[in-house]
């Protein structure tokens, strides 16, 4: 089977952990990197949670260390979400010594090397603040016609979930955020205004508890921690809008993000206007087949 090249460019974080399972779960992608940024913890255990998970699957695949804080901003974090160490409080449960090695490149490298590399494009799922990716873009330009599409999480149309009208990853590094938009390369969309939408049940968690190996036992106190806080299923959109884009329905629009200071930073906003509308610059998801989100994710976990 043809291969689908991909990197991961996340700060793991729950959600992330479970994005990182469906895709290796998926046959059609081959993970090359996973790159971490600081976001729903800081740089250091976002990096160690990406090693951990990445050695817990045996990925064969780069893991490096990104951004430490976004461009502009100072840097916010999460715990109160993802639990202090970022994984839902399930750091006792991976084996001792199961973290893949970490590169001795930043990630900015591996960004670049991995899609410059590639004879084909490559895709990339973005699933935290989008500091690494935008630096990755100005300072790389070249890049972009190696880039395939990134598919981010993040944003939202018409709500928020860090402010009413922000999501988390584009409040935490708005500038990064607004230089993906701006950057022509084709962006898929999973935002707030679907990922509300998308939650797990209660015996969605207890079929994973039942699959009773190391991988589903972590995945169920995980999800379980995470849901106190936030039952939103977020990251893991990005991965299956690559790999199953059938599962959802999406409007093409011009989406832009708010970076100036106050109560509307980062906000992203569509262009609906009927007359004039701006060219779309971004495939939003509006809609998903919830059950067979459900489906995919407890068999990802077998
Ligand atoms: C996003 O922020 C983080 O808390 C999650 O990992 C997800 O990427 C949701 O707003
Ligand atoms: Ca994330």
């Amino acid at each position: 089977m043809k291969k689908t090249p991909l990197i991961i460019d996340c700060d793991p974080g729950v959600d992330d952990v479970l994005a990182i399972v469906m895709a290796k779960y998926v046959d059609k992608f081959d993970i090359k990197a996973i790159t971490s940024v600081s976001g729903n913890v800081g740089i250091d255990l976002t990096t160690r949670n990406a090693q951990l998970i990445a050695g817990l699957l045996d990925l064969n695949c780069i893991v490096a260390r990104g951004a430490e804080e976004p461009l502009v901003k100072p840097k916010r974090e999460a715990g109160h979400v993802h639990g202090a160490d970022g994984i839902g409080g399930t750091l006792e449960m991976f084996p001792k010594d199961c973290g893949k090695d970490l590169s001795k490149d930043s990630a900015l490298n591996v960004l670049r090397d991995t899609l410059m590399k590639s004879d084909e494009k490559v895709s990339i799922v973005a699933i935290g603040p989008l500091t690494n990716i935008g630096l990755l873009l100005k300072t790389y330009p070249e890049v972009k016609e190696k880039i395939e599409v990134i598919s981010i999480m993040g944003g939202a149309i018409n709500n928020g979930n860090a402010t009413p009208c922000s999501e988390y990853n584009f409040l935490v590094d708005p500038e990064a955020a607004s230089i993906v938009y701006k950057s022509g390369v084709p962006l898929i969309m999973a935002g707030i205004n679907l990922t509300v939408k998308v939650t797990l049940t209660d015996e969605n968690l207890e079929e994973i508890k039942k699959i009773g190996t190391n991988l589903s036992e972590i995945g169920h106190k995980m999800i379980l921690d995470y849901t106190k806080d936030d039952p939103a299923i977020h990251d893991p959109c990005a991965v299956l809008a690559l790999s199953h884009p059938e599962m959802f329905e999406w409007e093409d629009l011009y989406v832009q993000i708010d970076t100036r200071e106050g109560f509307t930073q980062g906000m992203s906003y569509a262009d609906y206007r009927l007359r004039d509308p701006k060219k779309p610059n971004c495939r939003v998801l509006t809609n998903i087949d919830l059950d067979k989100f459900r489906r995919f994710t407890v068999e990802s976990f077998k």
